[in-house]
């Protein structure tokens, strides 16, 4: 097989962007992270002043936008106009609000449009929450990765330690809930596990465990389809 598309998909903070980018380098084929591209939006949109219950300027706005994601050895740059917007697209604000701007249909269609256009011949592992389901819905492997709200919470509370910064864990699992109701009860192509995609209970692995249980139904895919 020449190709290999590989979708992930699932709630928030349950390990699929890190884990996707060691499985794409694995691989030597590109990540795309899907998710940046809704933060960047929703970036320029509070950037702008654009309200983010308007279904139609946010549309508008980003059919004028062009957003790139930019391979490079210190990881996927996302470059918004040509404006390196990476670290803008990560604060709470962003966070908080980008749920709100995903959940509109005309966004949506154009943000799958853009997604599909990425997938280069050598294959993709592309994350996000209806990859499986609506932008690669013939992936080679679909997997659905999730992981206890309370682990999901600590990872990122850490992660956030580390960066240097203090937060509160409640807050954060409040935050993370929240998003994740808004992205499964949304109208439109909602966090839903695909038919044919593998389930990954991430709670008790570790990042490493996970990147080898996917090589793994890689692999074994790719032998049984010779
Ligand atoms: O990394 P984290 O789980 O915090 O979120 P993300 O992947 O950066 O995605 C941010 C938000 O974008 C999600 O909570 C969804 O509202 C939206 N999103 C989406 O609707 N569809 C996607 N394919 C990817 C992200
Ligand atoms: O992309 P998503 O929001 O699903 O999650 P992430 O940003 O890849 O992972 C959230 C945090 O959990 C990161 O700090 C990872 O290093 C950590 N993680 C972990 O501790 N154990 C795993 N099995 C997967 C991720």
């Amino acid at each position: 097989m020449n190709t290999m598309t590989i979708a992930i998909d699932g709630p928030a903070a349950a390990g699929k962007s890190t884990v996707a980018k060691k499985v794409a380098e694995k691989l030597s084929i590109i990540y795309v992270d899907t998710g940046a591209m809704y933060r960047a939006l929703t970036w320029k949109a509070i950037q702008e002043n654009v309200t983010l219950e308007d279904e139609t300027a946010l549309t508008e706005l980003l059919k004028n936008t062009e957003l790139k994601l930019v391979q490079s050895p210190m990881g996927q740059k996302v470059v918004l106009n040509g404006d390196d917007v990476s670290e803008a697209i990560r604060t709470n604000e962003v966070t908080n609000q980008v749920s709100i701007v995903a959940k509109h249909k005309s966004v949506r269609e154009e943000m799958v449009k853009r997604q599909q256009e990425l997938v280069e011949e050598q294959g993709v592992v592309m994350d996000g929450r209806d990859i499986g389901t609506h932008v690669l819905p013939n992936a080679d492997v679909k997997i659905f990765m999730i992981a206890s709200v309370e682990e999901r919470a600590e990872r990122r509370h850490k992660e956030n330690k580390q960066k240097g910064y203090e937060s509160n864990l409640e807050e954060i699992k409040s935050d993370i809930r929240k998003r994740d109701e808004i992205d499964s009860n949304r109208k439109t192509a909602p966090l839903v596990k695909a038919e044919d995609a593998i389930e990954v209970d991430t709670t008790s692995l570790s990042i490493e465990e996970v990147v080898d249980k996917i090589i793994a139904i890689v692999k074994e895919k790719q032998h049984r389809e010779g």
